[in-house]
Order: C-alpha cells, then structure tokens, then sequence
C-alpha cells in the first residue's frame, strides 16, 4: 500500500488534527482522551515541533510529531507518534519510525542520535523501535503516571547516525 507523509500547516489543518485526536482514544499516552483545549494547547508547527500526516492510499491514518527540534546539534530529538485506532496492527507504525528516522539523519546532517520513550506495557511500540533498529538504553521505574493513575515504567531507546549507516 502506498504511504506517504505529509506536512502539517497550521492554521489550514487545525480541525482535520482536532477530529483525528479528539474522536479516539490514546490507551499509552498520560491523557487517553484529548480535548479541543488540549488541541489549541499543543505544538504542531514551530521551530521546535514538525508535524506529519501519515496517509496510506489518501487517508490520514495517522499523525506524527517531531518534538525539540530547535537544538538539534546538541540534542536528541523526540516523537510522538498516533496511528488512528481503526488502522493499528497494519504496519503503518513501523512504516512512520522507519521514515521519520530517515527524514531526521537526512534533513538534519549534524543530529547524532534521536531517542523515544515507551511505557513498558506497550509491546506494539517495542517491536517497531527494536525493528527500526533503535536501542533500549534505560529504564525508568514508575516515571509515567497513566490516565487511571497506575505508574508505569518508561523505556528509554535510542538510535544514533551510526547505528543508521551499519
Ligand atoms: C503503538 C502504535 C504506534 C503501533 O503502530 P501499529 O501500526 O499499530 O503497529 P504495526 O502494525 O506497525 O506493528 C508493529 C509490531 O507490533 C506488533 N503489534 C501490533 N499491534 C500490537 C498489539 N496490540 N499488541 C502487541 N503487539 C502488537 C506487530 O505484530 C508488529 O510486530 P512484528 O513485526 O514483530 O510482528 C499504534 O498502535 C498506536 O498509535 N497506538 C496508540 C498510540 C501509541 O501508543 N503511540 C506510541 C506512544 S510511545
């Protein structure tokens, strides 16, 4: 299936974002439901934050955000990713790591390593960082409350330009 991945602008793409995460449900993220004030409240396109649709034959089935960007040189950048409820466990997750990975060491030439944090219970999120060739580097003991108020751990990867270039 063809996948492409598309810039977010801001104002034009304000009420497509509210509809996509506002009417689903994110189980691994500290809110499951978000609010249209919780919308006006986040990032999407700044000199920080670079946002993506994530499109699979014409359908934005998906949303990636790319998260402190404005020090990049001595940083290591973030993602929030959401594959859309009706289209998870179809291989479009691991799709969206593998480009955002090539779309940052490439857009980026002095970034040296990108990281992403998972609670220890979303296995989905797990295979797809081990496959897109990151590194569980840490672990983190009850350090993510979730929406029911049980802590969880937080995984932390990793993945460098070199390990991207072997
Ligand atoms: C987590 C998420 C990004 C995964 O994307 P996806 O498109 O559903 O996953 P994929 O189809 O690419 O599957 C990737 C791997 O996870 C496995 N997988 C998929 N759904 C799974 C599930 N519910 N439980 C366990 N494993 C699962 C697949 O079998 C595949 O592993 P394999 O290649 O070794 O067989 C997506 O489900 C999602 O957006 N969930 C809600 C938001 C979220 O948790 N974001 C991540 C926050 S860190």
């Amino acid at each position: 299936m063809q996948v492409d991945f598309r810039e977010v602008r801001i104002p034009d793409d304000h009420e497509q974002l509210a509809e996509f995460l506002c009417n689903d449900e994110w189980p691994f993220h500290g809110q499951r439901k978000l609010t249209s004030a919780d919308i006006a409240a986040m990032e999407f396109s700044t000199t920080n934050v670079a946002t993506f649709w994530v499109i699979a034959d014409g359908r934005a089935v998906g949303l990636v955000r790319l998260l402190d960007l404005a020090d990049i040189g001595d940083g290591a950048p973030l993602f929030d990713l959401r594959i859309g409820s009706a289209y998870r466990s179809r291989g479009f997750g691991l799709r969206a790591v593998r480009w955002l990975v090539d779309y940052l060491f490439t857009t980026y030439p002095e970034l040296h390593r990108t990281e992403a944090n998972t609670r220890h219970d979303n296995t989905a999120m797990q295979r797809i960082l081990t496959a897109a060739g990151f590194t569980q580097e840490g672990r983190l003991r009850d350090a993510w409350k979730s929406d029911d108020g049980k802590w969880c751990d937080t995984l932390i990867y990793g993945i460098l330009r070199s390990d991207v270039r072997n």
